[in-house]
């Protein structure tokens, strides 16, 4: 793989006045299927400052030094849910991490795909089981008696209830964070259960019974073994394997 060092400036990362920059090694873990049987790190030098986000980062190095780098991402600005990778070593996603949390001066950054989904090219990952697992759990209102005339009210205190799982962008760095997840891939994962648990606790949804007989079966719920690499994992602090935890305890009562 080729590097094509360009010296100037570039828009990819702004500057700030009086702002220093510091001297980065970004170490990219590439693959390409046409080319490569396994995947090999690639160093590149790199000015940033530290207020810089990781992904302006390998936007600066696609769009000045390496055309080829592939990887995913659409709003910069922790909404979309598609830049998850795997930042020195962690799940996060590169458009919500500073270089200066995840490198000093002279420092490494190492940037890896999240692990246990199909490597397609370089950081882009296939997403198809995950949103296999998403599907599963019917991630849609299902409401099929008749609706009432009027507003149908829902109280305060049922809507706290979803608050925290309603806020998920689907960006699977807890499934992929998941040990169990890495070695049994039918395991439908935290990010399907948090999409479980947001309509098993919507009090307007009545396909309850239904979701807790998705989530019941062997790949689902009982696989957790409450390890916590998820709720450390994820972008938005949603309390996942506490959630989790409340989807069992929903299975076990409603089977009573
Ligand atoms: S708490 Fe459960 S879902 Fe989360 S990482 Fe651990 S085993 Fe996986
Ligand atoms: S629960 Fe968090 S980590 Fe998991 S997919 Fe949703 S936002 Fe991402
Ligand atoms: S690019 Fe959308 S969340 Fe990062």
């Amino acid at each position: 793989m080729t590097q094509t060092p360009v010296a100037n400036a570039s828009p990819a990362l702004a500057p700030v006045a009086d702002a220093p920059l510091l001297k980065l090694k970004v170490k990219i873990l590439r693959f390409n299927p046409e080319t490569d049987k396994k995947s090999q790190w690639v160093t590149y030098d790199i000015a940033a400052q530290g207020s810089d986000r990781v992904v302006d980062v390998l936007n600066e190095i696609k769009w000045y030094q390496e055309s080829g780098l592939t990887f995913r991402r659409s709003c910069q600005h922790g909404i979309c849910g598609s830049d998850a990778m795997l930042i020195n070593g962690r799940n996060r996603l590169a458009c919500k991490t500073l270089v200066r949390d995840v490198a000093k001066d002279g420092g490494t950054i190492t940037v890896e795909p999240i692990r246990g989904l199909k490597v397609e090219r370089d950081l882009l990952v296939d997403m198809e089981p995950f949103f296999d697992a998403y599907k599963a759990v019917m991630p849609y209102f299902i409401h099929e008696s008749p609706f009432p005339a009027k507003e149908q009210y829902q109280s305060e205190a049922d809507a706290d209830k979803m608050k925290d799982s309603s806020n998920c962008i689907l960006c699977a760095c807890c499934t992929t964070s998941c040990p169990i997840f890495w070695v049994n891939g039918s395991y439908i994962g935290p990010a399907a259960l948090v999409t479980a648990h947001r309509f098993i606790f919507d009090s307007r949804d009545e396909a309850k019974q239904q979701r807790l007989g998705v989530v019941n079966q062997n790949t689902g719920v009982w696989r957790c073994r409450t390890a916590y690499n998820c709720t450390e994992a994820c972008p938005r602090g949603i309390p996942i394997t506490q959630l989790i935890e409340e989807v069992k305890r929903e299975v076990m009562f409603n089977q009573a």
